[in-house]
This record gives C-alpha cells, structure tokens and sequence, in this order.
C-alpha cells in the first residue's frame, strides 16, 4: 500500500472562523470562499445568524452580511468546537452582548476559565460553573489590559483581541511562545488598529466597522497534516498538497516530518489576506525518532495525534514533550493515543505532559476507541494503513467535526496494489 497523487482541501478551520468573525464587525456583504466544511465551522456561522449576523452557503463559499451584533434570543450552542466558543465570547463580550453559550458533552468539559479570566478583568461579567459551559455573558463595557496567558493558546490570545476591538484603551496580549497568528494577520490586512511588537500585540477600541472583504482560504494544513504522515510513513508515497496555508506557525508537522527524514518542498503560489499559501510535496523515506519540547508545540499542537501514530514506524524513539494541552484537547488526547497504540502492539509510555513512542513496530489489528475525537479517529484511520489486519474505530462520524470528506480523500490518494 502506498500513496500517490494530489489532494486539495476545504479550507483552514482556524482562517475560517476568523473569517466569519470579522466580517461581523464590517458594515456590509462579505464573501468566505473555500471555508472549512465541517460541523465546527458550521456551529460559528450559526451563532452569528443568532446574533444578527445573517449569512449564506452560495456553492462553495459563504455570503455573510456584516452590521450589528445582537443579544441572541436563543442559545449559542457551540457544538464540538472550542474556537467557537472561546473566540465568540471575546467578540461578544467586546461588543457588550449579552448571550447564554452552550456545548456538546465534550466542549462542556473544557476549560473556559481561561478566556473568561482575562475577560473579567476586563470588566466583562460571565457566569459559569466550575470555568465551563453553560454559561452566561452580560453585557458590559470593557476596558483594555495587559495579559501574558499562562498557556500557549491562539484561542485565549484571539478571544482577548477581539475582546479589546471593542475596549476603551489598548488591549495587549503577550506571548510566551508564538501561537498561530491568523486574527492578527487578518486585523492588519483590514487596517485594523493593532500593532504588534515581538512577543506582545496590542489593539485599540474599533472606530467605526472594519472593511468588507472577500477572501479564499487557503486549505487547511491541519487535516493535510494526516495525508502528510500517511505518505510519509508509507515506503514509495509521493503526495502533493495542494493550496494549503503555509502560515509558518501552521506547518510545524512538516518541518518535523524532515527532521524525521522524509522529503518535503515547500512551493509559496500567495498571499491572502496576510497569509502565505501554496504546495506541499511529501516524499516517503526512512524514518528516524524525533524529540519534540514545549517549543515544538504550539505550531503542530492538532497535528499531534497524526505524528504519534506515524512515530511507530520510525527508528528510534520519538518523544513529544511539553504537550500537557494535549489533555485538555475535544478528548485527553495523550491518554486516547496512548490506550489504542498499546492496543495496536506500539511500544508507548505515557507522561504528564506528552508520551514517548518507540519504533518501528508492525501494528496489529485491533478495534479501538475515537472518544468522539475527530482527530484521534483521523489518526487511527491512518493507523489503519500501517496495520498488518484491520483497525476498525468505534465511532468515526465524529471526524465531520472538522473534514467531512476525510475518507474520500483517502481513498482517491491511497494505491493499494504496487
Ligand atoms: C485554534 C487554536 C488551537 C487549536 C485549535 C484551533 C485556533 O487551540 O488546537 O484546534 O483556531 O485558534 P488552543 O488555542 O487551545 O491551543
């Protein structure tokens, strides 16, 4: 089994959210062309059409008229999806709604304590159990700080910008390490008020709204990111990675994916709005274990579970550390990769704050767990090509989370005889 060919995917999950977020803020029609297709993306528009913010899918793209935020008579369930909920309370909140959010089983166990925190010292008022969904934001004024978020987190980072483009004073946010970097991207590009200096970004109260904007987002490096380690992984693959965002603080995977060996160009074909797109081409080599600390993270912090599956068949061993996130993920996704690699036959041993993955080893068929995770389901279909017998997965519905197609794709790209 090998792959060979090219793909071109929906586009970046994290561009597209920010993409319908800020055209909130403008005063007219806005177009999102090639916008993730899943179901978390989906969850923002919605809970923008709650807030007033009507919007349409037009074949591939969505058409979404920009005006005034209002409170939502109804829910904002933000289904599976973090940056739904974290991004939106910051918009939200910096516009002074008032709105009731709500998530799946899975979102509802996920920390919130750390977007409401600094919005609270912000002035915001947020009610909540326990840091988590359900909970409940009241309108308030807010008023611009200074924050260092005590984890790298392009969500906590975000939701405190689009907090602070509707706080009197200057809103900065300070990182510790660099996350990716998608909503300061977009605010330059719209002439936004925001300056960034290093480590530290700041903005000002919006005057007025933010320019209208069409914008094509470049596919999303993400869930190519599971195509990549399957290529990769596989003796004889050659994949192209068609148009997808080479944002540098998105491409951590592959980068990783050379120092394990394998071959990897890089083409650059645009810009848009402030993001470098184009081709990726992967070729499968050797493979060697790769260690991997706190830096390495944030820029490769979904495509981890792709990685670890992968690291089984490399020599040596890889160690991915300094990923305690990891945990806090839409499941603990280093106890899920840890209890089904071990159910796989991998050598594995796990950590606070990551595991270690000893390869290579010939995986065995066996029936494992997704845990409603979209990108452990990804990973162990992937599993799945290295294994001597079948990988079957309990429940992979969920990986319409994020790309609906996955298995399409694959099976477009996937050459089963020599
Ligand atoms: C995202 C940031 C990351 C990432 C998530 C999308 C974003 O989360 O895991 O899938 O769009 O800002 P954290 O900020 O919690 O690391």
């Amino acid at each position: 089994m090998r792959i060979s060919g090219s793909l071109t995917f929906a586009g970046d999950k994290s561009i597209s959210h920010r993409a319908l977020m800020l055209a909130a803020l403008t005063d007219g029609e806005c177009v999102v062309r090639n916008p993730a297709r899943g179901q978390d993306l989906e969850a923002t528009r919605r809970c923008l059409v709650a807030c007033g913010i009507e919007s349409a899918w037009e074949g591939n793209s969505i058409r979404i008229i920009g005006g005034t935020l209002i409170n939502p008579a109804s829910d904002l369930d933000c289904g599976n999806s973090g940056t739904t909920a974290r991004l939106l309370l910051g918009l939200l909140a910096g516009q002074a709604i008032k709105a009731h959010f709500t998530g799946d089983e899975s979102l509802s166990r996920r920390p919130m304590d750390r977007v409401n925190a600094p919005l609270t010292r912000m002035g915001a008022k947020i009610e909540s159990t326990q840091g988590r969904l359900p909970l409940t934001l009241h309108s308030r004024q807010l008023a611009g700080i200074t924050y260092r978020p005590p984890v790298a987190s392009a969500q906590v980072k975000s939701a405190i910008l689009l907090a602070g483009l509707g706080a009197g004073g200057t809103t900065s946010v300070i990182e510790n390490l660099p996350t990716r970097d998608h909503t300061e991207k977009m605010l330059i590009t719209l002439g936004a008020p925001i300056e960034i200096t290093e480590s530290l970004m700041a903005v000002q109260k919006l005057k007025g709204k933010l320019p209208t904007f069409e914008i094509t987002v470049p596919g999303d490096p993400s869930t190519a990111a599971f195509f990549a380690a399957a290529a990769a992984g596989l003796p004889g693959s050659e994949l192209i990675l068609k148009q997808v965002s080479l944002n540098p603080r998105r491409i951590g995977l592959y980068s990783v994916l050379e120092r394990m060996g394998a071959s990897v160009v890089y083409r650059q074909t645009d810009q848009i709005l402030g993001e470098p797109a184009g081709d990726i081409e992967i070729k499968s080599r050797p493979l060697q274990g790769v260690a991997l600390t706190a830096k390495d993270i944030p820029g490769m912090i979904d495509e981890l579970p792709a990685l670890a599956v992968l690291a089984t068949q490399a020599e040596g061993v890889t160690e991915i550390r300094g990923a305690r996130e990891l945990r806090v993920k839409e499941t603990d996704r280093i106890a899920a990769l840890c209890e089904n690699l071990k159910l796989l036959g991998a050598q594995v041993k796990e950590y606070a704050d990551g595991l270690t993955i000893t390869g290579p080893t010939p995986l065995k068929g066996e029936s494992v767990r997704s845990f409603g995770d979209h990108r452990i389901a990804m990973a162990f279909k992937i599993a799945g090509l290295y294994s001597i017998g079948a990988v079957s997965i309990d429940d992979s519905d969920c990986i319409k989370i994020s790309e609906p197609e996955f298995d399409d794709l694959l099976n477009r790209v996937l050459k089963r005889s020599i």
